[in-house]
Order: C-alpha cells, then structure tokens, then sequence
C-alpha cells in the first residue's frame, strides 16, 4: 500500500484523521489479534511537541487513547510541572496494540520486540509527516528505538537536543512507567526530577523557539 513515509508524491498529505481510521485495521503484525484495538496517537493536529511512548497499556487498550492509566498519571504530573499543556502536544506510542499475557483473569504488559517495533514504525513515520512536530521526545527505549529506527541508549543520549531530521529536533527521556516501578522513594523522586528536567528542556526549546518566529 502506498504511504507518505515511502512515497514522497504523499509527504504532507494524510491527514490524522484518515491514518487514524486506516490504522484501526492495521495487520502488520500479529498483535491485533489479542488486543481489544488499535490505540492511535492523539492531540493537537500541528503541535510543536510529539510525545512518543512505548505501547498501550490495559487501560489505553480498553479506552482507545494512549495514556489515560497508571502511567499517563505520570506523565500528566510531569508535563503540568514543566509548563507544557497535554491539548497543546501530540501523544502517541511506538506500537500501537497492547502486548500481554494473561495471568489468570490479568493482563500482564509484554515489551515489545523489534520486529513488533519495525512493523508498526509506518504509523509513527506518517504521524510525523502529518504533525510536523519541532521536537519530538521518545520516552523509554522502545520509544528511542522506533524514533531513531535503531536502538539507542536513553542513558547516553539524555539531556541534549539531537538532530533527527532537517527541522526536527530529538529529546530522550526514560518512560513514565519506570518511574512507576522504582521501588526506593528517594530514587523515585530524583528520578521524577530528572524526567521533568528533561521536559523542561523540551518546553524551554519550544518556548525560545516560538518567540524567535
Ligand atoms: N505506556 C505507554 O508507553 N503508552 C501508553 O499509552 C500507556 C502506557
């Protein structure tokens, strides 16, 4: 099938509203088969920041929208303490169906691998052309690995812009549900800094550019 990421005749052309109901019958892996939809990105259509995270979660699963449980509350905090309104941004994930097992009666989120990632890249490469984002900040590295297509360390790569394409900038940045999992409160919090420092970064980018246009 032709798309915009492969065909350049379609740069600029796709709307999200038509990647969107396109990708609700995605089949380019084998994921579809167990999850309850296929969750897209959501936001504004031309926002200066994209948000890319790793896969829907059970409850991104049921709802259809990407970050609305556990870790979307995180991520809520942290956007709110480094000024950048969720409405203002575009949020999606680097694959677009939640991967589980099931233990008894719960769903347990599976990471995705990297012929998961590959298959589902189309849709993050096509939301790019479509949002036209200034920045774009790949949380966790699933995220980094479809961002950059190849894998990249969050640790080395943190706390700078990166260039990804000619008007594009990069940020990495863990994932929201690392911050979640870290067991010592006093890692917890430092880590949570470091995250929103990182999103600061992100607001201070957007900020300084908008002003100079
Ligand atoms: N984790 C993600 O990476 N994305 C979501 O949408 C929810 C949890």
């Amino acid at each position: 099938m032709r798309h915009a990421a492969r065909d350049p005749d379609l740069f600029g052309t796709e709307s999200l509203t038509d990647l969107h109901k396109e990708a609700a019958h995605c089949r380019a892996c084998h994921l579809y088969k167990d999850a309850t939809q296929t969750v897209f990105g959501e936001g504004a259509a031309h926002a200066p920041i994209m948000l890319v995270g790793e896969q829907p979660g059970d409850k991104e699963d049921l709802a259809g929208k990407p970050f609305v449980g556990p870790a979307g509350q995180v991520l809520d905090r942290g956007l709110d303490e480094a000024k950048i309104p969720r409405n203002k941004i575009y949020i999606t994930n680097a694959v677009k169906h939640f991967k589980f097992v099931l233990r008894g009666k719960v769903r347990l989120h599976q990471k995705p691998n990297t012929s998961e990632i590959r298959a589902c890249r189309q849709w993050y490469e096509r939301e790019l052309l479509a949002v036209k984002p200034a920045l774009v900040v790949a949380m966790g590295a699933t995220a980094a690995q479809c961002v950059f297509g190849k894998i990249t360390p969050i640790g080395k790569n943190r706390g700078h812009l990166l260039d990804l394409t000619e008007n594009t900038k990069a940020l990495v940045t863990v994932h929201p549900s690392y911050l979640l999992r870290l067991p010592d409160a006093d890692a917890k919090a430092r880590e949570y800094a470091h995250f929103v420092s990182d999103l600061k970064l992100a607001f201070e980018y957007i900020h300084h550019k908008e002003k100079a246009t």
